[in-house]
């Protein structure tokens, strides 16, 4: 059922005092401090989508029992919300979540839930909470997230006939503590972090609970991050799990092509657009691990980054192979065309660019 409920406004009368607010804007970190409010919208079989309300931030009661505790039938999503230079707040390709977020709710034996109503959702919280968006010009935003649960109590395993969708707000800084410094990647050959068929390609959370084993097992060997190859051949480049990856050469750039266990990455995508407005020639295709190493001692390959929501860009320094290999993208900076990328990127969402591909929305 696709009914799309009107948002009940219940603000709370006690938002955390303004200037406490102030002294969390001016270092947020991330995902540490949530703002006043949430948006709340119920499920039910029979019925559709309904009880949607801005209710104060605070903490869910759910059964023991209820099914997502035990059987993980949950979704989410990520995206933030700009403060332009006029003011105004601008949030970044909500359609494009949206749609992701329906597509993850169909891998999930979820409902999907009206594309108008996500943002609305979204719209309706960031209004509410505007003064949480940090102030223009700067790396902060307002990072967005929609996520969904099953509501229903019952140790039976099948799809649940009652759910809650949320969207919940956190002012961003850096994703990783050292800002726009090179992360280090540990390539995962032992690990896989999705198959062809399974759900790679759903936001939800089972698929970062999955990430977590190797997560560590990095850490040890002194690696921010893992990346993944692919389940059958271990040999194609996927993503880092969180976020996607771009190699970039002389004449081209190259992202890996989506392979169905591949997160298709809203910076990501946005990246192709970017990319190839600036005359950098962007390919979806096959990267292997072999030919990184490769590419990557001969010299031709120039720059490697990630990308994400929450990180952006964050330039790759370090590479490490489960055999021993090692080696090292740059000097210790970001490459020139991963800065170039970013800032195209940011400014466009900053509103500090021409929106040429009309990726901003209004609030
Ligand atoms: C994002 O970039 O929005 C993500 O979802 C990555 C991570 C914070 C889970």
């Amino acid at each position: 059922m696709t009914t799309t409920p009107t948002i009940e406004l219940k603000p709370t009368s006690h938002p955390l005092p303004a200037a406490e607010r102030e002294a969390i804007l001016a270092n947020p970190g991330f995902g540490r401090h949530f703002t006043d409010h949430m948006v709340s919208i119920k499920w039910t079989e029979g019925r559709g989508w309904h009880d949607a309300e801005l209710v104060p931030y605070g903490p869910l009661s759910l059964d023991p029992a209820n099914m997502t505790l035990h059987y993980a039938q949950e979704i989410f999503e990520g995206l933030k919300a700009y403060r332009r230079a006029d003011g105004s707040v601008g949030v970044f390709r909500p359609e494009k979540n949206a749609l992701r977020f329906q597509a993850s709710a169909r891998r999930l034996a979820m409902p999907e839930l009206p594309v108008e109503t996500f943002i609305e959702a979204c719209d309706a919280l960031v209004r509410q909470d505007e003064a949480w968006v940090p102030a223009h010009g700067g790396e902060e935003s307002l990072y967005l997230r929609p996520f969904m649960i099953a509501t229903e109590v019952g140790l039976g395993v099948r799809p649940a006939k009652e759910y809650l969708f949320l969207v919940i707000a956190s002012p961003a800084g850096a994703y990783f503590p050292g800002g726009v410094k090179p992360v280090s990647i540990w390539v995962a050959e032992e690990h896989v972090r999705a198959v062809p068929g399974g759900m790679g390609d759903a936001k939800t959370g089972g698929n970062y609970a999955a990430s977590l084993m190797a997560q560590a097992e990095a850490a040890k060997v002194g690696c921010d991050q893992v990346c993944y190859l692919d389940a059958i051949e271990r040999r194609w480049i996927e993503e880092l799990g969180g976020m996607n990856l771009y190699f970039v050469y002389e004449d081209r750039i190259v992202t890996p092509a989506l392979s169905g266990s591949i997160l298709e990455g809203v910076t990501r995508d946005s990246l192709l657009s970017v990319a190839a407005d600036l005359g950098l020639a962007p390919e979806e295709g096959r990267v292997s691990v072999d030919q990184w190493q490769a590419d990557a001692q001969s010299g031709a390959l120039r720059e490697v980054f990630a990308c994400g929501t929450a990180a952006v860009i964050t330039p790759v320094g370090t590479v490490k192979r489960s055999s021993g290999a090692e080696w090292k993208h740059g000097t210790g900076e970001p490459g020139e065309v991963t800065l170039r990328l970013r800032d195209a990127l940011l400014d466009i969402q900053r509103g500090t660019a021409e929106d040429k591909h009309g990726w901003m929305h209004k609030v």
